[in-house]
């Protein structure tokens, strides 16, 4: 089936969607991005993403271009003209084509948005979290400002790509004082072994993800501990249990970290509770 994107105001055949060689996130990396898991052709947690969104256009002084209402119908367009039933759903938008010049374009240049959706198989996903999945540290080599949703991703496709090249499937980054960040397409979390669960509180430093914000009416729900501090790697060693949360994986469990096994080194029955119950906390559209 032939699949159809979203480019400024056109829904095309992939094959004849194109941007500018002047799009400023071509030119820049300079926009913004919203990835969301599609579940049963609903789209998950749409609301918080599009609040995420304005406050990253926001940081970056880029216009939404169309109102969050249009936003929302060419969404949903793009997932029905694609025929996704489980998958995923990714916006972007840029500052725009212009003239090659670092400040800012001319007044009135449009910001550019651009909507693909695609299919994921849910039972490769479920396969990842029975498994579990392994990752490996990095040094933390991003810019100040990684909670902004920037499409200036470099540092996350080169950690990404060291992981795999490592037979692994996410890299963890860790900054200067030992601690954990969060991974390159992901948030990072541990369970101690007293069942307590720990990420690291948000601030300019990792992406406020909506599936950790979810996560926590997940873990209130179930009468887990929240503590959102800051651990090192030593602590994910002695951790019961250790997992990640995207829009793409929901909560998938870590078994190993740079190659030594986290808790008894099988998935642990906490992340496997928070992923099972994750759904019920979130909104569909
Ligand atoms: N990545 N941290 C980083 C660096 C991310 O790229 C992501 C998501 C997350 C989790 O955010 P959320 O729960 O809102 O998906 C954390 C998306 C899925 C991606 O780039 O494909």
């Amino acid at each position: 089936m032939s699949r159809i994107a979203y480019v400024n105001g056109r829904y095309l055949p992939r094959g004849e969607a194109q941007v500018s060689v002047e799009d400023r996130g071509f030119q820049f990396a300079d926009g913004v991005y919203e990835v969301c898991e599609i579940r049963n052709a609903r789209i998950v947690d749409e609301r918080r993403h599009m609040e995420r969104l304005q406050r990253s256009l926001g940081e970056l002084r880029i216009r939404l271009p169309m109102s969050l209402k249009a936003l929302s119908v060419v969404l949903h367009e793009t997932v029905r003209r694609n025929r996704v039933v489980d998958g995923l759903v990714y916006l972007q938008i840029t500052r725009g084509v212009a003239r090659r010049d670092f400040g800012f374009p001319p007044a009135g240049t449009s910001p550019s948005v651009i909507v693909t959706a695609r299919h994921l198989d849910r039972m490769r996903g479920e396969r990842a979290a029975a498994e579990g999945i392994t990752v490996v540290t990095m040094p933390e080599t991003r810019w100040a400002r990684v909670d902004i949703k920037s499409v200036a991703l470099l540092p996350n496709v080169l950690a990404k790509q060291a992981a795999r090249e490592q037979g692994t499937q996410e890299a963890w980054f860790v900054d200067s004082r030992g601690f954990v960040t969060e991974g390159a397409s992901s948030n990072a979390w541990i369970v101690t072994r007293d069942r307590k669960v720990v990420t690291r509180p948000t601030g300019d430093d990792i992406l406020r993800g909506i599936t950790r914000t979810v996560l926590l009416d997940v873990l209130a729900a179930q009468g887990l501990v929240l503590e959102e501090r800051p651990f090192t790697v030593a602590e994910v060693l002695a951790a019961g249990e250790a997992f990640v949360t995207a829009a793409s994986q929901i909560v998938t469990p870590v078994i190993r970290i740079d190659g030594k096994p986290i808790g008894d080194g099988r998935p642990g029955p906490i992340a496997a509770a928070l992923r099972r119950e994750f759904h019920r906390h979130t909104e569909f559209s």
